[in-house]
């Protein structure tokens, strides 16, 4: 194991290149599913989810190369195995978004329930029932979801929750279903728009994503094409906040700002200078201390509950009184004992923290529990002074390409220690 040891107190500045997004990468992979040739996916992020993803497809009989320009050439259209075992499922949720696929190209699928994480619960019945009004057959039974079909008929979906991989997997599933689907209060994330706009690359009939309503019409085969994923507006979200709470100024390459205004109006209201290129985001926070602010988080497009750790670190240096009100899971609040113990002043009221900022925290021993939050001890042990040590780092590889090597470029002082 690994951790990570960060001395506090540098400002970051200089420029920052944005990976391919985790969120966009992980369906459009599992999309391969659908497809009677290989796929080429360029832009793909250095990540352990991706790994993951690769070996469970792996392991059900796909074939793929990954290039050293970060392309890579998959071949899913052949599986010999339709059974997502639980010993890979079981360390990324996002595994469920092999079912949908799955039943449209194969009519059968058998695959671990993904059970909750650090964060929630995480169930999966808003899948399970879109899938059955497909016309799916499901069974969970000893910790499986075994899931048939003659053929996936095509219908009105109307989902009473709003849901990202649930979204994904039925617009997934759609694509080679019988006739016309949509999808109602559908999940506007822009990895969707990018999931469909691959899917429609590949022959797919879907107007609407982005939007709450998004209609397909079934087609009887899709073909494997060159698709290039979104810059990852998370990864960029964090690295603005790293310069926001440093008090520096950081560009970010291959950014997309307008995936992401409703963090950057918030970072504005903390004070920072925002700046924009062709592809590029510049914060400017001139050596001041960030004014805090309140954030509620809900789905997109309101501000992302992925970015809520981030901001609770930043609120922790910021001048004055804040709230932070997580809207979409149950338990996202992680990382407040790990920040308290480095001298922040937060106390949790049901789903809200509420936060007195000080004018700096104390570098201390941490340990990550979950993938944001993980990200937010790194925030704080670069704006606190002395050293501050993150054990348990295998939680930030999940959704941040080579984090220290990153920071460094930016001045920080962090290395990566085995254990
Ligand atoms: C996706 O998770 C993202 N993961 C999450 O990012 C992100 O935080 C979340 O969407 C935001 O909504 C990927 O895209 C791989 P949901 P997902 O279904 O789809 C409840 C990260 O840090 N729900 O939108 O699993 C659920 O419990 C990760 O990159 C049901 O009740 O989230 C939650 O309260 C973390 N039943 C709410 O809906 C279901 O069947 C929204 O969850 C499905 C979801």
């Amino acid at each position: 194991m690994y951790k990570l040891v960060i001395k506090g107190g540098k400002t970051l500045n200089g420029t920052v290149k944005i990976a391919g997004s985790k969120n966009a990468a992980l369906p459009i992979l599992f999309a391969s599913i659908l497809a009677d040739g290989p796929l080429k996916v360029n832009n793909i992020p250095h990540l352990s989810d991706v790994s993951t993803t690769l070996r469970l497809l792996m392991d059900m009989g796909a074939e793929f190369i990954l290039e050293s320009d970060n392309s890579l050439h998959i071949d899913a259209s052949k599986l010999t195995k339709l059974t997502g075992e639980y010993s890979l499922v079981k360390t990324m949720r996002a595994s469920i978004l092999a079912l949908g696929p799955m039943l449209a190209k194969y009519k059968k699928a058998k695959i671990s329930l993904p059970g909750g994480c650090a964060i929630g619960t995480r169930p999966v019945n808003l899948h399970l029932k879109a899938l059955e009004e497909l016309s799916a057959k499901i069974e969970v039974k000893g910790g499986y979801i075994y899931a048939t079909t003659d053929q996936l008929i095509g219908t009105d979906i109307h989902f009473e929750q709003v849901s990202v991989t649930a979204t994904e997997n039925i617009l997934m599933a759609a694509t080679l279903a019988q006739g016309q689907s949509t999808i109602h209060n559908a999940a506007q994330e822009p990895e969707i728009v990018d999931l469909a706009n691959c899917l429609i690359s590949m022959g797919a009939k879907i107007t609407g994503a982005g939007t709450a309503i998004i209609s397909i019409q079934g087609v009887s085969n899709l073909s494997g094409i060159s698709h290039s994923v979104c810059p990852d507006r998370i990864e960029a979200g964090t690295y603005l906040v790293a310069a926001a709470i440093t008090g520096g100024k950081i560009t970010l390459k291959n950014a997309r700002p307008q995936s992401m205004q409703a963090v950057i109006d918030k970072l504005i209201e903390t004070g920072a200078d925002i700046s924009y290129g062709k592809n590029s985001i510049t914060l400017d926070m001139k050596g001041e201390r960030p004014k805090a602010v309140n954030i509620k988080t809900s789905a997109y497009p309101n501000f992302p509950t992925d970015m809520q750790a981030q901001f609770c670190a930043l609120n922790c240096i910021a001048d004055g009184q804040s709230a932070i009100t997580e809207t979409i899971f149950e338990n996202r609040f992680m990382h407040i004992p790990e920040l308290s113990r480095m001298g922040a002043q937060l106390t949790l009221e049901g789903n809200t923290v509420i936060c007195k900022g000080v004018k700096s925290l104390t570098g201390a021993n941490l340990m990550a529990t979950d993938l944001r939050a993980s990200a937010s001890l790194v925030l704080a042990g670069l704006a606190a002074t002395g050293t501050t040590t993150i054990e348990r780092v295998y939680h930030l590889d999940r959704g941040y390409e080579t984090i220290e090597e990153k920071l460094k470029l930016l001045g920080a002082q962090i290395e990566r220690i085995q254990d």
